[in-house]
């Protein structure tokens, strides 16, 4: 069984990379987006997004990290995709379901699932370019409006040589609202056969094996469930118990120390409050810890009300 963390653009970004590949379970990480629009992207921005690329593509606990890609046109799409695995991704990913407005309206993410050519034509340029040892993966969700065009998007990132495709069980309009419609991917699954990896919805380990049996996938990517429960990987694996609040406490001290001392520092405050929302989902704790430090800006004040939950 292959568990991946998904990308979140604002949320995982190397920090939380490290953070959650060190509590384990996952083999492999996808970066938040490189958004590519005509040119050739500096080698500075591929850092910026993953500096794990200066450790040969590793989070510093050895889990792989892949780069994803957001654009419209195939060719400058290949030629950031070369770069991306010259400097060490491990292969490279396709994003076909950003919802974003601002980047849909471009062209990017989800709307590319109305134009399957599109799909075929960008995937093909992409595995064109890249020289064959390094995977070429795409990651879809059903549909843009509706479910109509799901098989034809898939065969055609099939048919220009993608090497795996990562399903996100809804459609755009759907946004993020459960359910997630797990057994599209097994329809989906009898008509290719790339590997596909099931991804949307998987909060615990009931949903793990739910999901794996609607969908016929025995691989997975988990999204804000590991935000909810940060050692989700290991618990769908059946190797450990849901982590104690005081264990989740003890990571919400860690990351602020890589925050303050990372280079994103001025994130922290609100990023934290974030993934304290994520974190109630499973523990009643995180919403009191929330209320405490709701109103407060500074990061050293929020830390010292980490470090007295202890
Ligand atoms: C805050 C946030 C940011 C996201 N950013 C990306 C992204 O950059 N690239 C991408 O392919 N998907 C992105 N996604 C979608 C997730 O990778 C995943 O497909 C989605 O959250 C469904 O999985 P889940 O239900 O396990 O969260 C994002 C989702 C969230 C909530």
């Amino acid at each position: 069984m292959q568990v991946i963390l998904a990308p979140m653009e604002g949320v995982v970004d190397h920090l939380m990379r490290d953070m959650l590949s060190k509590v384990g379970g996952f083999d492999l990480c996808v970066t938040e987006f490189v958004r590519v629009v005509n040119s050739l992207l500096p080698k500075k921005v591929f850092h910026r997004i993953c500096p794990e690329l200066h450790n040969d593509g590793y989070t510093p606990n050895g889990t792989p990290v892949r780069v994803q890609l957001l654009g419209q046109n195939p060719q400058p799409l290949a030629e950031n995709a070369v770069r991306a695995v010259e400097l060490g991704s491990h292969g490279v990913d396709l994003n076909f379901g950003c919802p974003a407005k601002t980047v849909n309206k471009s062209k990017g993410g989800a709307v590319l699932l109305r134009e399957p050519q599109t799909l075929y034509d960008i995937v093909s340029a992409v595995r064109q370019a890249v020289p064959s040892e390094h995977k070429v993966t795409a990651k879809m969700r059903l549909g843009f409006d509706d479910k109509s065009l799901a098989f034809e998007n898939a065969a055609a990132i099939e048919a220009a040589g993608a090497d795996l495709l990562v399903i996100h069980a809804r459609t755009k309009m759907e946004g993020y609202k459960p359910p997630a419609y797990w057994s599209w991917i097994a329809d989906i699954k009898q008509k290719v056969n790339i590997p596909i990896i099931a991804n949307g919805e998987i909060w615990s380990y009931e949903d793990a094996i739910n999901c794996q049996a609607q969908s016929n996938c025995q691989d997975i990517m988990l999204g804000r469930g590991i935000l909810a429960m940060p050692n989700l990987a290991r618990v769908v694996r059946g190797q450990q118990e849901v982590m104690n609040w005081s264990q989740v406490n003890q990571l919400l001290i860690d990351y602020s120390g890589y925050e303050l001392f990372g280079d994103k520092g001025k994130y922290f405050p609100n990023r934290l409050k974030q993934w304290l929302g994520y974190l109630s989902r499973q523990y009643p704790q995180a919403e009191d810890l929330f209320m405490q430090v709701r109103r407060l800006r500074d990061s050293n004040e929020i830390v010292q009300v980490l470090q007295q939950q202890r």
